[in-house]
C-alpha cells in the first residue's frame, strides 16, 4: 500500500485515529482529514497530509490521485448516512465516495451505542457493496490488561482489514 487517507468524523474517540496515525508504517503516505466536530490536532513527524474538510478540491477527492485505502474513525452516524446516501458535501464524504466508486477498501469505524435501525440500514446498505463496517469492538480473547492494549487490538484488527502488517496484539494459536 502506497497512500491512506485517514479522516475523523465528530463521533467519541477521536483519540483512537491519533494511534491509528502514530502506528502506520512511515512508508504509506498519509492523508488526515478532520471534520469541523473532530477536536485534536495532529501533526506527528509522520509523512502526513492534513487536510481541511471544507478543501472539496484537496488531491484525494479525485479518483485520479490513486488512493489504496480510506478509513474513517470515528465515524459518525451522520457521516455514515451520508455515505451510504451517495452525499459527497465535504472532503470526508468525497473522498469515501471516491473510494466507493473506485472500488477500492473503506474502513468506517461507527462509533454509537446502541445503534438504530437506520443506523444498522445504512451499514447493511453500504457492507453489501463491499465497504469494510468494523466499529471499535472490544476483544478479551487477547488477554489485553489497560485501555491501550485494548485500543491496539482494535487498530490492529482494522490494520488486518487493511492489508497493512501488524503486530499490535497476540493472535489466537489455539
Ligand atoms: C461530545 C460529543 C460526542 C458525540 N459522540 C457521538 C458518537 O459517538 N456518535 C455519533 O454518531 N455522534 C456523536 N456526536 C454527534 C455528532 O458530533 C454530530 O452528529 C455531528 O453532526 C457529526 O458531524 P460530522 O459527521 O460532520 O462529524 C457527539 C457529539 C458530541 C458533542
Amino acid at each position: 500500500m502506497k497512500k491512506i487517507v485517514i479522516a475523523s468524523s465528530g463521533a467519541s474517540g477521536a483519540g483512537l485515529a491519533q494511534k491509528v496515525l502514530t502506528h502506520l508504517p512511515s512508508s504509506i503516505e498519509i492523508h488526515y482529514i478532520q471534520t469541523k466536530h473532530t477536536q485534536t490536532v495532529m501533526q506527528k513527524e509522520q509523512n502526513i497530509t492534513l487536510h481541511v474538510n471544507e478543501n472539496i478540491a484537496a488531491s484525494i477527492a479525485s479518483g485520479s490521485f490513486g488512493v489504496d485505502a480510506m478509513m474513517i474513525t470515528p465515524c459518525s452516524m451522520n457521516t455514515l448516512a451520508k455515505i451510504a446516501c451517495g452525499i459527497a458535501d465535504n472532503l470526508v464524504t468525497r473522498a469515501a465516495s471516491v473510494m466507493i466508486k473506485e472500488q477500492k477498501k473503506l474502513l468506517l469505524a461507527p462509533r454509537e451505542l446502541p445503534f438504530s435501525a437506520i443506523a444498522l440500514e445504512n451499514m447493511h446498505k453500504l457492507s453489501s457493496i463491499g465497504v469494510i463496517i468494523a466499529p471499535p469492538v472490544l476483544g478479551y480473547y487477547s488477554k489485553q490488561q489497560s485501555l491501550d492494549e485494548m485500543e491496539d487490538f482494535i487498530i490492529g484488527k482494522w490494520f488486518d482489514l487493511l492489508g497493512i502488517e501488524n503486530n499490535l496484539y497476540k493472535r489466537w494459536e489455539g
